[in-house]
């Protein structure tokens, strides 16, 4: 296949982008490296570094085509940082998106996998596993501005028969398994990454948001599903929409308070995390675990790094070995 990867230097989309290439198919990457980072792509991988802001240069690439498909990973995604800067957030993520998703129109695109997320259900109290099915209502602009662009992608398969399929990821997290991959956000705002690096020193203490949500420790429950696991899920899916659209919940279906993350941390090290309590954050949710099981039976899917210990354990070694990420000096 020819596939055009939007955010492809990013955490998940470079995942991703490994797995397609490694799976024999052709990648374009368009990314402006605002997080992401070129050295995060295989070698034989076209990067477009241009700004999906920008509309007439996501046309210029898209028209290079034929594509088989696109995959759309590049966003804004913090949901703390999306309710100090709503419009800032909802104005990038859909703008981006409806670019985009227009010129995909414009040079007949038949195929879109588009990156949403748990968050548009954030606003629900739930206390058991969540399916695609439950009520969608956002607990902030982040997660507004992916469910309105999942239904942005409902009416170009209506009007222009381009098929979606929406994955909802709850959290991602690990590294490739090889060592060749990891997370390195600027700023980072993902538990393991964060809690690692206040272990190994490179941040001060780890902040635990909130000790007083409705959980058996008082602590957020989150559902964290290996980020190789992704990929392959992304790599299934495209499969299946040969079919028709989809839109799917996904993670392990297993949920781990942040206390228990950093038990587990110090468990796999064998050292003390220093943390400390800090004062719950606006926009988060007491409990968010996918029930995946519709995408597990119907794109044959099963989590081969599930583990939280293996998921913990490729953070941490890639950690190790790129205490500066990606880049030397990069702190
Ligand atoms: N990380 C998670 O746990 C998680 C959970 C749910 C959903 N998601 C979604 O998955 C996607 C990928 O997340 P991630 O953690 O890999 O994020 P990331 O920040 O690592 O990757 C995003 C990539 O998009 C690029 N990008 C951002 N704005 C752009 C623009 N205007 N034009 C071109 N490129 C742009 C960035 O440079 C970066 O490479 C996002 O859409 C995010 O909302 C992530």
């Amino acid at each position: 296949m020819r596939c055009l990867v939007t955010g492809g230097a990013g955490f998940i989309g470079s995942h991703v982008t490994l797995g397609l290439v490694e799976a024999g198919h052709e990648v374009v990457v368009i990314d402006n490296l605002l997080t992401g980072h070129e050295m995060a792509l295989p070698p034989n991988v076209k990067l477009e570094r241009v700004d999906l802001n920008n509309a007439k240069e996501t046309d210029r690439v898209l028209s290079q085509g034929p594509w088989d498909v696109v995959l759309h990973f590049a966003a804004l995604s913090s949901v703390a940082d999306s309710i100090k800067h709503p419009t800032h957030y909802l104005r990038a993520n859909i703008i981006t998106s409806l670019n985009l998703i227009r010129s995909c129109i414009r040079y007949n695109v038949k195929n879109f996998v588009f990156s949403s997320t748990a968050s548009i259900f954030g606003g629900e109290n739930f206390s058991s596993i969540i399916p695609a099915t439950a009520p969608i209502r956002p607990s902030s602009p982040y997660g507004e501005s992916k469910f309105y662009i999942e239904q942005v992608l409902k009416w170009a398969d209506r009007v222009y028969n381009m098929r979606y399929a929406c994955l909802r990821y709850f959290n991602a997290a690990g590294a490739d398994i090889e060592g060749r991959l990891g997370e390195d956000h600027q700023p980072e705002t993902h538990l393991i990454p964060l809690a690692i690096d206040a272990l190994l020193g490179l941040r001060p203490p780890l902040k635990l948001y909130g000790n007083n949500y409705p959980t058996h420790d008082g602590t957020c429950i989150r559902d964290y599903v290996h980020v190789t696991d992704l990929a392959d899920a992304h790599i299934r899916v495209i499969e299946k929409l040969k079919y028709g659209s989809v839109t799917y919940n996904l993670g392990s279906g297993k949920g781990f308070s942040n206390l228990e993350i950093i038990r587990e941390i110090e468990r796999i090290s064998g050292k003390k995390l220093p943390w400390s309590w800090a004062e719950p954050r606006p926009g988060d949710s007491a409990f968010l675990v996918a029930d995946s099981r519709a995408f597990q039976s119907e794109c044959g899917w099963q989590p081969r790094n599930g583990d939280i210990g293996v998921i913990i354990e490729s953070a941490l070694n890639w950690r190790k070995n790129n205490p500066y990420g990606y880049k030397t000096g990069h702190r």
